[in-house]
Formats: C-alpha cells, sequence, structure tokens
C-alpha cells in the first residue's frame, strides 16, 4: 500500500519513469515490507515520551527502588544467589541485564512477578505489581528504565521488541490479567 502511494506522489510530481519502476516493484510486496523494517530499524528505536519518563521515575522511586537501587544499580553481589539460593535484585541501569528483554517481556516480569528458575526457592523473588499499578504505570516505569541504559543497548531492546512483541494494546491490558501469562508463570 505504502508503495502504491509512494509511486501515486511521484506520478503526480511528473517522475513517470520513476512511477513505472516502482509500479513493477510493487508486485513483490514481501520484499518491499522486509525492505521497510530494515530501514526503520537503521532509523534506530523512537524517542522515549518525557511525560511517561518523569511519570516512570516516580513510580520507580516508590515501588522498586527500595530493591533495585536509587540509580538502578542493583544490590550488591546481585549475580550470586544468596545464603537462601536466590538471586539478588540485578540492577536495571547499563551494568544489568534488563535491557536484553523485549517491552512484552519486561511488562509479564514486572505484571506477574519473577523468579530465576534456578533459584533454591520457588518464592517470587521479583513481586506481582499487577495488583498496584495500573498497565500504563507498569509501561512508565519501564520506559523510565530505558532511560538508563547506553544508545546501543537501547538499539538492542527496540530490535528485540520488534521481533518479540511490545506492550499489550491498551484495550488487552485492562483486562488485567491475562490467564496465559499467569499460567506460565505458574510452575
Ligand atoms: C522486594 C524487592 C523487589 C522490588 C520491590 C522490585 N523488584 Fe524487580 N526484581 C527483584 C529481584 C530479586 C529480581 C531478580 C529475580 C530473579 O532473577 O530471581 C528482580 C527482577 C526484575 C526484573 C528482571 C530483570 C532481568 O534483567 O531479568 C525486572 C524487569 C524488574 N525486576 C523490574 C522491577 C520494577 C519495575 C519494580 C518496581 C515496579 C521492581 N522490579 C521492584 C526484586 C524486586
Amino acid at each position: 500500500m505504502a508503495v502504491m502511494r509512494l509511486a501515486g506522489l511521484l506520478l503526480a510530481g511528473g517522475l513517470v519513469l520513476s512511477g513505472l519502476s516502482l509500479g513493477v516493484a510493487s508486485g513483490h510486496e514481501e520484499s518491499d515490507a522486509a525492505e521497510g523494517s530494515r530501514a526503520l530499524s537503521e532509523a534506530g528505536p523512537p524517542p522515549l515520551d518525557p511525560q511517561q519518563v518523569e511519570a516512570g521515575r516516580k513510580i520507580y522511586q516508590k515501588y522498586c527502588a527500595s530493591c533495585h537501587g536509587a540509580r538502578g544499580e542493583g544490590q550488591p553481589n546481585w549475580e550470586t544467589p544468596n545464603a537462601q539460593g536466590e538471586l539478588p535484585a540485578p540492577p536495571h541501569n547499563a551494568e544489568g541485564h534488563t535491557w536484553k528483554h523485549s517491552d512484552a517481556m519486561l511488562y509479564r516480569m514486572v505484571s506477574e512477578g519473577w523468579r530465576d528458575p534456578f533459584n533454591k526457592t520457588r518464592h517470587l523473588t521479583m513481586p506481582a505489581f499487577r495488583d498496584q499499578l495500573s498497565s500504563d504505570e507498569i509501561r512508565d516505569v519501564i520506559t523510565y528504565l530505558k532511560t538508563l541504559w547506553t544508545p546501543e543497548q537501547r538499539q538492542f531492546q527496540w530490535e528485540e521488541t520488534q521481533v518479540r512483541g511490545g506492550f499489550p494494546a491498551p484495550s488487552a491490558a485492562s483486562t488485567s490479567q491475562p490467564d496465559g501469562a499467569r499460567k506460565q508463570n505458574a510452575d
């Protein structure tokens, strides 16, 4: 569709020859789409919404900083299981690995809670926030975390989100507690 519209524009602009060759190319919609998404990822992640960042920063200080640190620095020795055999809260800044997860995955971790599968206990060391935070608030706090990453990490996380999925659509998210997500975390 975009190609057709572009071809139309070019034709309208009098570039009949380019218009014709685009008309031929539009017969291969798939390769056009692939080229489109590659061009998009080269362009880099879209800028963060400053209002979401600011809202997220406040939520972070209130609900997350006690474990993950005031500046997202995490707990000491976060890579080593503690005396209970549980992993301490990791950093969310450039030293951690939060940036390796897609928006969809980060949303699920915050909403449903999380524990490393190799923890010795079954305790949800990362608490579930779905009863305390709205879907918008979860999105905002994750948006704030993105300000703690390097441009390369932001780029990686953005590409990961293109492949593995973004935040739930507002309508789907408003009916909280998606059954599928809860089941996946239950074991
Ligand atoms: C009671 C302490 C505690 C609080 C409060 C807490 N977390 Fe966590 N969080 C953890 C722990 C511990 C882990 C690591 C769990 C594991 O891997 O076993 C974790 C893991 C995470 C992860 C996964 C990171 C990764 O790289 O795998 C995310 C994302 C996260 N927390 C976000 C948040 C956000 C956002 C908040 C505030 C809304 C928050 N956490 C509040 C303890 C906490």
